[in-house]
């Protein structure tokens, strides 16, 4: 197994991508902890963990609350040890389809606010357990994109840059101590829009169509390509990013 012995925090975990990063982490060997908003949700996934003999503890918190992230990364490392992966898979409530010019201040600024906000307390939180260890991985999902013609996407790109800029400089900071910073980029996972969303054939199929594969990630391909990632088979992988977009996105 890719991650036998391996502590790892999901925030985020009862969503679609954490969800299937859980699963996928745990499957690999790890001891999952799963961290986020509504409790039910993420003990839907740890129950679905435990049914095929993994180890999954979940805990309620709020991912833009600084005590809590620092309390709850604390937590796991005093318990089990150690912490040797970070993935942040909270979403950030974008308002999307309205053009810029008509937009809202808070709406555009809100998303960006959130996603920074979260990511430095989630990779803070880590990198003090991890650079004392000397070893670790910290995750982000999303990398950036070009602006979509037709459809307005909002501050989506201006946040997946942000995070792709904390990702250079984190990775830079801690690459001494052995810590890896890695983004996985995707075109979209058609399977993480929910059943009865808006449009929601409409845009898979755009993801699909924009692909050089002729196929989108599925969110087991994501959990996969995650548990690679997060693995001692990917040691010299650090201050990059992965397409998982199925040739949808060109490097
Ligand atoms: N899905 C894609 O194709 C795709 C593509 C590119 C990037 N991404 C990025 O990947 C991330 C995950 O996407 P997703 O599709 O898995 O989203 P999702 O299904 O909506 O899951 C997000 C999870 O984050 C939790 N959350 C939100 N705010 C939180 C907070 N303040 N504290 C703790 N937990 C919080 C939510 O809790 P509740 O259950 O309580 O709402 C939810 O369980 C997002 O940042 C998204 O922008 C996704």
């Amino acid at each position: 197994m890719l991650l036998e012995g391996k502590r790892a925090v999901i925030y985020g975990a009862g969503g679609s991508i954490g969800g299937a990063v859980a699963r996928a982490f745990a499957r690999e060997g790890a001891r999952v902890f799963l961290a986020g908003r509504t409790l039910a949700k993420l003990d839907a996934v740890a129950e679905q963990i435990r049914s095929t003999g993994g180890v999954a503890h979940t805990a309620q918190l709020d991912a833009l609350d600084q005590k809590a992230v620092e309390e709850h990364a604390d937590a796991v490392a005093a318990e089990a040890g150690r912490l040797d992966i970070s993935f942040n898979l909270i979403s950030h409530d974008y308002v999307q389809g309205t053009p810029m010019a008509e937009m809202q201040l808070d709406d555009y600024l809100s998303p960006v606010i959130t996603a920074v906000r979260t990511t430095f307390l989630a990779w803070r939180a880590a990198s003090r357990h991890m650079v004392r260890q000397g070893s670790g991985v910290i995750l982000a999902f999303g990398g950036e994109g070009h602006p979509v013609r037709g459809y307005y996407l909002g501050p989506l790109q201006v946040t997946f840059h942000a995070i792709e800029s904390m990702r250079r400089q984190l990775a830079s900071e801690l690459g001494a101590h052995g810590v890896r910073v890695v983004t996985l980029r995707t075109g979209g996972v058609p399977e993480s829009i929910p059943e009865g969303a808006p449009g929601r054939d409409v845009i898979a199929a755009g993801i699909e169509e924009a692909t050089m594969l002729g196929r989108a990630a599925t969110l087991e391909d994501v959990g996969n390509v995650a548990a690679f990632v997060a693995s001692d088979r990917a040691r010299t992988m650090t201050a990059a990013t992965v397409n998982v977009s199925g040739g949808a996105l060109v490097d």
